[in-house]
């Protein structure tokens, strides 16, 4: 109390003595380019001290909140970054209330802190605030009633001490808390997913392009990589992975996931969309051939020639022979479509020369035609008309199988509703198992960075079999998932 005191008297004399005070904040705020200042007071303090301190930061917005940590964090979720946040010493217990439940994305926020303790004391508040997840935080410590104090910041990780600073120091120094790890172990839980990740821990390769960077940028630091396979790595086991970071077994993931509210994620660097793999249409069954050439509406037109020349002929047959000679005629006919000969010998006098002109001509023409349209679909063949939507994916009724991660992944994302009906959730050896050999039987789910892969192990076949549906879903900017309240690795 007596200590709230004090911070509260400090600030009340603003106009005169927190000169300094008031100039870092101004010259923190400008070094920082925040775009808002949260100021935070306890209600006993007086607010006349805002309006002090926003007159020194009158050209950035800024938001005085009272006592009340609820609003801090519904309001720091929705302001605009950077943001600097000024608050009174906290004490133990405030410092879970407070830092222990700001949003994920305020790990990134700059913290002023303004108090009055031993060096012990702000040493401890820092590597607490360090394991909660916020290294930004640098200390105003009021030496005296004039409200002038002294800056002091920490070293860069992982030593832990108390150091003096300024405003340029730290500056300099939170863009610079992770440069040297110094030998520090990194966790990373892995499983094979190339081509992300390749791992084969026999021979102890760790590959793939995710990982690939994940272990430079750790090399590049100074931290040491420390391989944890999960039980099942041998195939996608991304839940495994979260798993592990949930019970603190590892400290990242090897491989890139899609962002969830539930983990800490390092920043994106690639932007990945889904796609589903499906078969390529089958090839028509030769038995459709003798038909294709020619529509339904041509082939009832050519059976009503059939069954009209046909009458006609037989009803002069009957006016000359007194005969129908039905069955004979109508052999005759179709042998003139089918370019045989034929002779119409039971017709006598001009009729017969001027049907069997027009007989003959319409057989010509007809199964000219047809040869011709025959010719030209053997030599390019056919194919059943690809599929192109997911109406039609739902109409083949071919399953798409994915895993039960891809499932509450596909939940959060733009997944269309009429794909569950088909959509299977089976073990990823299954998936595996039938991805591999591309079973036309399923289709798949595929990231763009892994259809170029499916293309290149098709080109290996003598025809490809499977092709990405040309829509795609679920754009997202996925990174690496961390242990919640890790320090942030920024990559
Ligand atoms: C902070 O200021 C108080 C009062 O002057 C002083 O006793 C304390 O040692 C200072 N803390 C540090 C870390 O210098
Ligand atoms: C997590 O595990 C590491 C290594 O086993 C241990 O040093 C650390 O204290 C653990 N952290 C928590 C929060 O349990
Ligand atoms: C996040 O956690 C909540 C509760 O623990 C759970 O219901 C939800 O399914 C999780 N979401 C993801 C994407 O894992
Ligand atoms: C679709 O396929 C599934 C399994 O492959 C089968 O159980 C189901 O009966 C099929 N539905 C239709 C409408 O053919
Ligand atoms: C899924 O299938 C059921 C039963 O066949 C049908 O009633 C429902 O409309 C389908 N849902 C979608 C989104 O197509």
């Amino acid at each position: 109390m007596a200590k709230l005191l004090f911070l509260i008297c400090l600030l009340t004399y603003v106009d005169s003595s927190t000169l300094e005070l008031g100039a870092s904040i101004v010259a923190l705020s400008r070094g920082l380019e925040s775009r808002t200042n949260i100021v935070y007071t306890e209600a006993t303090q007086p607010l006349d001290v805002y309006s002090q301190i926003s007159q020194a930061l009158s050209h950035i917005p800024s938001l005085l909140l009272k006592n009340d940590y609820a609003r801090l964090f519904d309001n720091s979720l929705h302001l605009p970054q950077p943001l600097l946040m000024i608050l009174p010493q906290p004490n133990q217990g405030q410092i879970q209330t407070i830092f222990g439940q700001l949003p994920e994305q305020m790990e990134q926020s700059d913290f002023l802190i303004v108090g009055c303790d031993s060096a012990a004391n702000w040493l401890h508040l820092l590597s607490t605030l360090w394991q909660l997840g916020y290294p930004n935080v640098l200390i105003f410590n009021s030496s005296n009633e004039l409200g002038s104090g002294q800056l002091y910041t920490s070293d860069s990780f992982p030593q832990q001490q108390l150091r003096r600073s300024s405003i340029e120091h730290y500056l300099w120094a939170r863009r610079h808390w992770f440069d040297r790890l110094v030998g520090w172990e990194v966790r990373v839980a892995l499983y094979n997913n190339p081509p992300r990740t390749l791992v084969y821990p026999d021979q102890e390769l760790y590959d793939g392009y995710a990982l690939m960077l994940l272990r430079e940028f750790l090399a590049q630091r100074g931290a040491r990589f420390v391989p944890v396979l999960t039980p099942n790595y041998k195939v996608y086991s991304p839940n495994d992975c979260l798993r592990f970071l949930q019970l603190n077994q590892s400290d990242i993931c090897g491989d890139v996931l899609a962002f969830s509210s539930n983990f800490s994620f390092t920043a994106s660097y690639q932007y990945l969309y889904g796609n589903i793999l499906i078969p390529y249409s089958l090839p028509i069954s030769k038995n459709y051939y003798i038909i294709a050439p020619m529509q339904l509406k041509t082939w009832l037109l050519l059976t009503l020639y059939i069954v009209m020349i046909c009458g006609f002929a037989s009803f002069i047959c009957w006016l000359q022979l007194g005969r129908w000679e039905y069955g004979k005629l109508l052999l005759e006919i179709l042998s003139s479509l089918l370019c045989v000969g034929f002779r119409l010998n039971d017709i006598k006098g001009s009729q017969r020369y001027i049907l069997f002109c027009t007989i003959f001509l319409s057989g010509f023409i007809c199964s000219n035609y047809y040869l011709a349209f025959l010719a030209t679909i053997l030599s390019t063949g056919l194919y059943e008309p690809q599929i192109n939507s997911f109406e039609k994916l739902v109409e083949q009724n071919i399953s798409i199988v994915i895993g039960d991660y891809d499932k509450t992944v596909l939940k959060s994302y733009d997944y269309p509703d009429i794909l569950w009906n088909i959509t299977r959730v089976v073990p990823y050896d299954f998936i595996l198992a039938h991805r591999r050999v591309f079973d036309t039987n399923y289709a798949y789910l595929a990231h763009s960075d892994r259809l170029a892969l499916f293309d290149f192990q098709q080109q290996y076949m003598a025809k490809p079999r499977m092709r990405p549906l040309p829509i795609d879903l679920m754009h997202s900017l996925p990174g690496y998932p961390m242990r919640r309240q890790r320090y942030t690795l920024a990559i």
